[in-house]
């Protein structure tokens, strides 16, 4: 029984066999029909809570239909109907939903939230996105980029935008997986400063895309951050825009990828979003394979 927090919180041997058996179990389902349960239910009797305290699409439908998927059943929770929305403590929430689920996957706002959860849960916790991360974003990412353009190692990836939760996550992700990671930005909109020893920072966004095999952005404001820095955001950030010319100058099969949801025409063109080297589509299928994997992982089955 094993917590999946952060990228940079699990052993590489672990996150290479979470990816192997997510490349494996997409594989199986190859040729099934859409909707069919896996041949294997390693989920059989098994209960997942799904906490969301902030809005989700891709990560509330692919936990859910992947625990199914398996043989396994979800409660799929709003924060904010639950009594942890009223007061109650997160460590009197994890102990009580210990008692009746088997894994809980929680997003949330502050780290602590999820740290407490894990700290006081007796069954496996997985994070799904805080202020801070959002690992199983980035292992389907990683999944992703090797379906498409064959082992990470050694290659480079190049983030364009703000040094956010999702950046976060490919720092960590950029040092277990040994790929060269560069970050373009405003200095306001930086990485943490923990993050800046593994990563290059080079504010001319042409430059930085040069040699690059990846490009990723995500949007310029997140959910975390307040709606009255919308407009300061956009100003810092309108240099940063992926698009088709900033495209041309890195590699030719150079493949960008988008976390989503995005916000067609300020981070990224739809020029380059349904572009042919845009795998962003698959990441958000993959988000399903890898997660599952994530899931028998914390739960050894
Ligand atoms: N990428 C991602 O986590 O999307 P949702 O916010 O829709 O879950
Ligand atoms: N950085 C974004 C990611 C959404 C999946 C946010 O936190 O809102």
């Amino acid at each position: 029984m094993t917590d999946f927090l952060d990228i940079d919180k699990t052993d590489p041997k672990d996150l290479r066999k979470i990816i192997d058996s997510a490349h494996s179990m997409k594989k199986a389902r190859t040729g099934q029909l859409r909707g069919t349960l896996d041949a294997d239910q390693p989920l059989a009797n098994h209960m997942v809570a799904l906490i969301f305290e902030k809005p989700s699409t891709r990560t509330r439908v692919s936990f859910d239909v992947g625990v199914r998927q398996m043989g396994g059943q979800t409660l799929v929770l709003s924060g904010a109907d639950m009594q942890l929305g009223h007061g109650e403590t997160i460590a009197d929430t994890a102990r009580v939903l210990s008692r009746y689920v088997d894994l809980i996957m929680i997003r949330t706002f502050e780290e602590q939230t999820l740290l407490d959860m894990a700290e006081y849960a007796t069954v496996p916790v997985i994070n799904g996105l805080t202020n801070a991360s959002h690992p199983c974003q980035i292992m389907a990412d990683i999944m992703t980029f090797e379906e498409h353009a064959g082992p990470i190692k050694g290659r480079k990836v190049v983030w364009s935008g703000d040094g956010n939760n999702v950046f976060t996550s490919f720092a960590h992700a950029a040092k277990q997986f040994e790929f060269d990671l560069t970050f373009t930005g405003p200095p306001p909109l930086d990485p943490h400063p923990s993050l800046h020893a593994g990563i290059t920072i080079e504010r001319d966004p042409a430059k930085a895309v040069q040699g690059a095999d990846l490009v990723v952005t995500d949007t310029w404001v997140s959910m975390h951050d307040p709606q009255s820095a919308r407009e300061r955001r956009h100003n810092q950030l309108r240099g940063y825009q992926v698009n088709e010319a900033l495209m041309a100058k890195a590699k030719p099969d150079a493949l960008f990828m988008h976390c989503l949801p995005a916000h067609r025409e300020d981070e990224a063109t739809s020029a380059v979003m349904d572009g042919p080297n845009s795998v962003i589509f698959d990441e958000a299928e993959n988000r399903l394979h890898a997660q599952k994997a994530v899931m028998r992982w914390c739960l050894g089955v």
